[in-house]
Parts: C-alpha cells; structure tokens; sequence
C-alpha cells in the first residue's frame, strides 16, 4: 500500500469511495479544486483505495473515506497521518454523531470532542466538532 498525492486521473476513483461512504455527496468541482493541495490518496495494486483532504489555512479536515472492503486495516491511520504532516497549530473536524466508528478512529488518532454542533447538516442531523493540538 502506498500513500501519494492525489492525481487528476483519480478523481472518480475518489468519488466513487466516496459515494460508497456517505448518504450525500460534495460536487466534484471540490475534489478538483483541492488537487495540488493537502489531498492523498492510498493505492494498492493499482488501485486508489482511500483518500484524505485537509485544509491548512482552515485547519480543517474536509473529508476521508477507505473504500468498504479495505476498512480497518490501518490506511485511514496512514491518510491522517499524512494530511496533518502538512497542517500546523491545531486540526478541526465535523463529524454526524451517529457514526460511531468515525468517531472511534479520531479519538484514537487523538482528537477530543470540542463542541455540539446543533441540526448541521443538511438533514437536520447534529455534528460533533472534534479538535487535536498538533503542537
Ligand atoms: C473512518 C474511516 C476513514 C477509518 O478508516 P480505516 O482505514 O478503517 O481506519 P484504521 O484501520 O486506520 O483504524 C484505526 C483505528 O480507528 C478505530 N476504528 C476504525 N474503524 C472502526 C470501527 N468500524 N469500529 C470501531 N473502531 C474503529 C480503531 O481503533 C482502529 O484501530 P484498530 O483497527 O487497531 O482497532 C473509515 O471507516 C471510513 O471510510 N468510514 C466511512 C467514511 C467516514 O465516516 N469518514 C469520516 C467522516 S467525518
């Protein structure tokens, strides 16, 4: 398994991961305005298998997904990893607090639960604000 910035060409692999991992989806005008940015990719035998975007101005995670059948075996570990290598201070994230497992992997990467973010989404579900120091 290797960890690579994401290219042009694996967009729709990306979006793909993506639309196996979330009820909505973002627009693809976003996974391309982050190529040549805080955007990696996991490839195993050819294929792009997990991806992570981060946004160091915002200090923001703004999404990672590991494609269904790739799941716990450390590549969503590796993706953190490598977008907070690029961030500095602090890194946010939003999570739906019903995704237990999501929640269950940041804490172990060391975010803590910073704030309720009430009805965020669009469904009217609330948002967990999760925060790690990166000092
Ligand atoms: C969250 C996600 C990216 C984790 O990716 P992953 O490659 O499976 O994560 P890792 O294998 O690196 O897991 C690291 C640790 O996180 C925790 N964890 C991850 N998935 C978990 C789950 N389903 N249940 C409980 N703990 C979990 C465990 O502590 C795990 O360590 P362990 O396997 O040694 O017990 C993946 O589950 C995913 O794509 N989910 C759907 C998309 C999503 O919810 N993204 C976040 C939105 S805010």
């Amino acid at each position: 398994m290797e960890i690579r910035k994401c290219r042009h060409d694996d967009i729709p692999s990306v979006m793909k991961i993506e639309s196996l991992s979330f009820k909505y989806h973002y627009p693809s005008s976003i996974f391309y305005n982050y190529l040549d940015r805080n955007f990696y990719v996991a490839e195993e035998d050819g294929k792009v298998v997990g991806y992570a975007i981060g946004d160091a101005r915002r200090h923001l995670i703004v999404s990672i997904a590991v494609h269904p059948d790739y799941r716990r075996r450390g590549i969503g570990t590796k993706l953190m990893e490598s977008v907070l290598k690029n961030m500095h201070g602090y890194a946010i994230l939003q999570v739906r607090v019903s995704n237990n497992e999501a929640i269950k992997f940041y804490k172990k990467l060391g975010f803590i639960e910073k704030e309720l973010l009430q009805s965020y989404y669009i469904d009217g579900e609330d948002a967990i604000l999760m925060f790690k120091n990166l000092d």
